[in-house]
């Protein structure tokens, strides 16, 4: 009697005739995604250190002053952009695999063994992703204005405390500014590769002819959309990168050096 890869799926997890490491992908998985989650959750609840000079951290754009929230800003923004990851395709199959072991890998064995797919309570609410799609646009434009806003620097320079001096402002580009805009342009080249973007802009059509304005936008986001793993966890460093370098600015840890 044979033993199938069916047989072993529907035995117990981890059950697999398979003979490579094809546990090193959802473990590194897990381990990243999990790390960003508790780093992005610990920069949203400390409400400091999120801004220095002109530069503002991605957390805390756009900035939000407010008497009626109790905890920090930062949680009412990253709704948008976390939802908008929790609920990308790309997201989905790789936390699937790290954290709910659903299935872990090809041919190797999972914890259930009905399949009912996305189309009950919780997991239909995956659905929704197209409209954080519509606030992820949004944020792109915000988060642009701010690297135009990090080459606004105040003439009188940046006061001690990592507040602007007052006075006019000119054109400056100091290291954060090239990071805010290399962040920028990992989280654009990830948002306009986006499936549901893909689709809104053309996938539902048979066919292009005498469209090229809507043929080259298909053509452009297909293009990303091809990177659209690489760009997902480039932009996902980027994000925290940013942040990060911004918080020890503020907090003096490191000094943030003036190019232009
Ligand atoms: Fe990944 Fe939309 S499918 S961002």
């Amino acid at each position: 009697m044979t033993t199938s890869v069916r047989d072993l799926q529907e035995r117990s997890l981890g059950a697999t005739l398979r003979r490579d490491a094809w546990w090193i992908a959802p473990a590194l998985t897990a381990l990243v995604l999990g790390s960003f989650g508790v780093y992005a959750t610990w920069a949203a609840w400390v409400n400091r250190f999120y801004e220095w000079g002109p530069y503002l951290s991605p957390f805390y754009s756009p900035l939000i002053q407010t008497t009626w929230w109790p905890l920090s800003p930062a949680f009412l923004i990253l709704i948008f952009p976390g939802g908008f990851r929790a609920t990308c395709y790309y997201y989905r199959k790789a936390y699937y695999r790290a954290f709910f072991l659903d299935p872990v890998a090809c041919g190797v064995g999972e914890p259930r063994h009905g399949y009912k797919g996305e189309t009950r309570f919780p997991f239909i609410l995956q659905n929704v992703h197209r409209y954080f799609m519509y606030a992820a646009v949004v944020f792109i434009f915000i988060l642009s204005y701010d690297v135009f806003l990090a080459t606004r620097w105040p003439v009188s320079g940046v006061l001690a405390d990592g507040t602007m001096g007052p006075g006019p402002r000119q054109f400056g580009v100091g290291i954060g500014t090239l990071v805010m805009l290399i962040n920028v342009v990992l989280l654009s080249c990830y948002t306009f590769g986006c499936h549901s973007l893909r689709h809104l802009v053309g996938g539902w059509m048979d066919k292009f002819s005498g469209r090229p304005v809507r043929k080259a936008a298909y053509d452009c986001v297909s293009c990303l959309n091809r990177s659209h793993m690489l760009f997902a966890w480039c932009s996902l460093f980027s994000v925290a990168l940013t942040d990060l370098y911004i918080r020890l600015c503020a907090m003096g840890v490191i000094h943030d050096w003036r190019i232009v």
